[in-house]
């Protein structure tokens, strides 16, 4: 597996192959970030893995500089994963200048759920990606569902701007108990490790009552943020939106829910395709 640092060395890193297969990476990888760079190893002729905490997508009261940076560790577990080759620039490779030039997704898509709770945030992640897809060639591009509303508002943006890209989705991994793998779970202590499942729990007790012909909708949302509540997290959201765009779903709408909520410090999201 190779590593580069620099847009020239990636480019010319990339030179014998004509569809690169890319999964977008803030590092500190765990074994959900590693399935989807097995996902994408058939859907191109190489695969590329990038490492880059983008700046852009975090607002001040974030945790941009204590995010985890895990280089070596990470491209251990690219390697083994059959990743071919890893771009990891440095902000200064990346940003050499202030980023002037950026994306503004439609607030339709993007002023509710994650959007509402992170100001900037999508405008920050579809910048970097826009770049990301750019200078790695990315034919394919895989992204996780964990994030389920990013991954609907690339797929939007890759498909107004007619990026020469498919952009695939990947199953959220859960630890046995039914958490979401994500790199913020290192963030919780043994205590809120124990109890975080429950948000995982809390989308099935949603997703059973709707298929159980429950439509009132709204009651759902309220009645699981407070069960949330009295378990002591602090949730931002609980939703049953219509899959393709997230939207307040019509009869006979292919459904998701979604949630966001505080566990301590931690923030995690989690959602469920019903
Ligand atoms: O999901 C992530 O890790 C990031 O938002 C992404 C897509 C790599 C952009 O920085």
């Amino acid at each position: 597996m190779q590593i580069v640092h620099t847009l020239p060395a990636l480019a010319d890193a990339l030179k014998p192959y004509r569809h690169p297969a890319v999964v977008p990476t803030m590092g500190n990888l765990h074994e959900g970030h590693l399935a989807l760079v097995r996902q994408a190893k058939p859907l191109g002729d190489v695969t590329v893995a990038t490492i880059f905490v983008n700046r852009l997508q975090f607002g001040p009261q974030d945790d941009f500089d204590t995010y985890p940076r895990t280089l070596a560790a990470d491209c251990a577990q690219l390697e083994a994963a059959g990743c071919d080759l890893v771009f990891a620039p440095t902000e200064q490779e990346f940003y050499p200048e202030p980023q002037v030039f950026r994306i503004t997704p439609p607030p339709a898509l993007t002023d509710m759920l994650e959007g509402q709770f992170r100001p900037g945030f999508f405008a920050g992640v579809c910048t970097v990606v826009l770049k990301l897809l750019c200078c790695t060639q990315a034919r394919s591009a895989v992204f996780g569902k964990k994030d389920y509303q990013q991954l609907m508002v690339i797929r939007q943006m890759a498909r107004q701007f007619t990026l020469p890209v498919d952009i695939v989705g990947g199953d959220t991994r859960r630890a046995p108990d039914g958490l979401a793998l994500s790199s913020r779970n290192g963030y919780l202590n043994a205590a809120e490790r124990a109890q975080a499942a429950e948000l995982h729990a809390c989308l099935q007790s949603v997703a059973q009552a709707v298929r159980a012909g429950n439509a009132d909708f709204a009651r759902l949302e309220a009645q699981a943020m407070d069960s949330l509540r009295q378990r002591g997290w602090q949730p931002d959201y609980v939703a049953l939106r219509r899959q393709s765009d997230l939207q307040l779903p019509q009869a006979d709408d292919a459904l998701v829910v979604l949630a966001a909520a505080r566990l301590g410090n931690t923030r995690l999201i989690d959602n469920l395709e019903l």
